[in-house]
């Protein structure tokens, strides 16, 4: 029998992505263009938990296309990690009559909705929302390129001053365990290097690094390092550097949480509304537990545990690339 949806439950959940509001536009839109009620859940599943709950028009959602953040607020819910939280949840979505959810965030966001789902028997739709692109299945991630912008906006200002100085500059992104960012805001920025914890599990890259000497026509550089555990991140490197090398002037800087915040780039937004359009689709043609991604500009459905559990590999080759071009 055709499980009919009349209406949905949008929530945001985990670190919050700059697109995530042209996202929840786009959901919430499509929804009600298909006749399907629209129910916002606050602060991720905890909303589900505490039922802070209220249901959306098209203008709850005007002029939020450009805004950074989430409009719906965000959380890491550890209640929806245990049986008792999650039956709470369910109670209140059938008190609120919500048929169905779409989920915007990463691999901890779809874990939950995969248990969730299973658990319950509710038709969950997810997409990507982390600025980590490190979700399996789709070439990018919304919020990604909005970081990546941000990053190599401040990069930029750094370049000032290391150059005016002659140093050696650290520069710590995010990416939890992923190279994603350190990688592509490396090539984007003309950096000497990125550090990824990718390639560390097979060299030592500070070693290399050194091996391969910086630039010869310049006095200053760029080092892109991730964070990571295993590289010690950019304090660690620098830490190193001072013992092994004290002949380099360093200096470390941590972006942090600047590359969460700002508007959207034209590319998140666009990638928002598309994949938001998609989820309403999905959820209409009786889809589950699949995440929205997008492949060579085509719209895709990944299983959450493709999503979560296959390991996205980083294009090594680029490291190559930023090694050419540092000469
Ligand atoms: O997953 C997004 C992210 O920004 C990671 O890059 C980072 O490691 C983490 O979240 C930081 O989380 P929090 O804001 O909870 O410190």
């Amino acid at each position: 029998m055709k499980y009919e949806i009349k209406c949905i439950g949008l929530l945001t959940s985990g670190g919050d992505a700059p697109g995530m509001n042209a996202a929840i536009r786009a959901v919430t839109r499509a929804a009600i263009f298909n006749g399907i009620r629209v129910k916002a859940v606050y602060k991720g599943y905890k909303g589900l938990i505490t039922g802070e709950i209220s249901e959306f028009q098209t203008q709850n959602v005007s002029n939020i296309i450009q805004q950074g953040g989430t409009i719906l607020k965000t959380a890491r819910c550890m209640e929806f990690h245990s049986v008792e939280g999650r039956k709470v949840a369910y109670e209140t979505m059938k008190r609120e009559k919500i048929d169905a959810l779409v989920v915007i965030g990463g691999d901890g966001t779809f874990t939950g909705a995969r248990i969730f789902a299973q658990e319950f028997n509710i038709p969950i739709v997810g997409l990507p929302g982390t600025i980590d692109n490190d979700l399996y299945g789709t070439d990018s991630t919304i919020g990604y390129d909005t970081a990546l912008n941000t990053i190599i906006e401040a990069v930029d200002k750094i370049r000032d001053t290391a150059s005016s100085h002659e140093r050696l500059f650290f520069i710590e992104v995010m990416g939890r365990d992923a190279g994603f960012l350190a990688l592509n805001s490396a090539l984007a920025s003309g950096a000497e290097a990125a550090i990824i914890p990718e390639r560390e599990t097979k060299v030592d890259q500070l070693e290399e690094l050194i091996k391969n000497g910086f630039r010869k026509s310049k006095n200053s550089s760029i080092v892109i390092v991730a964070e990571s555990e295993i590289t010690g991140g950019a304090y660690g490197l620098a830490e190193r550097m001072h013992k092994e090398h004290p002949e380099y002037d360093v200096r470390v800087t941590i972006l942090g949480h600047i590359q969460r915040g700002g508007s959207p780039t034209a590319y998140d937004r666009i990638l928002a509304s598309r994949m938001g359009v998609a989820a309403i689709d999905a959820l209409m043609d009786e889809q589950r537990s699949i995440m929205i991604g997008i492949v060579n500009d085509v719209i895709v459905h990944v299983p959450f545990t493709k999503a979560i559990k296959d390991d996205k590999p980083v294009n090594e080759n680029l490291l190559g690339v930023i090694q050419i071009l540092s000469i």
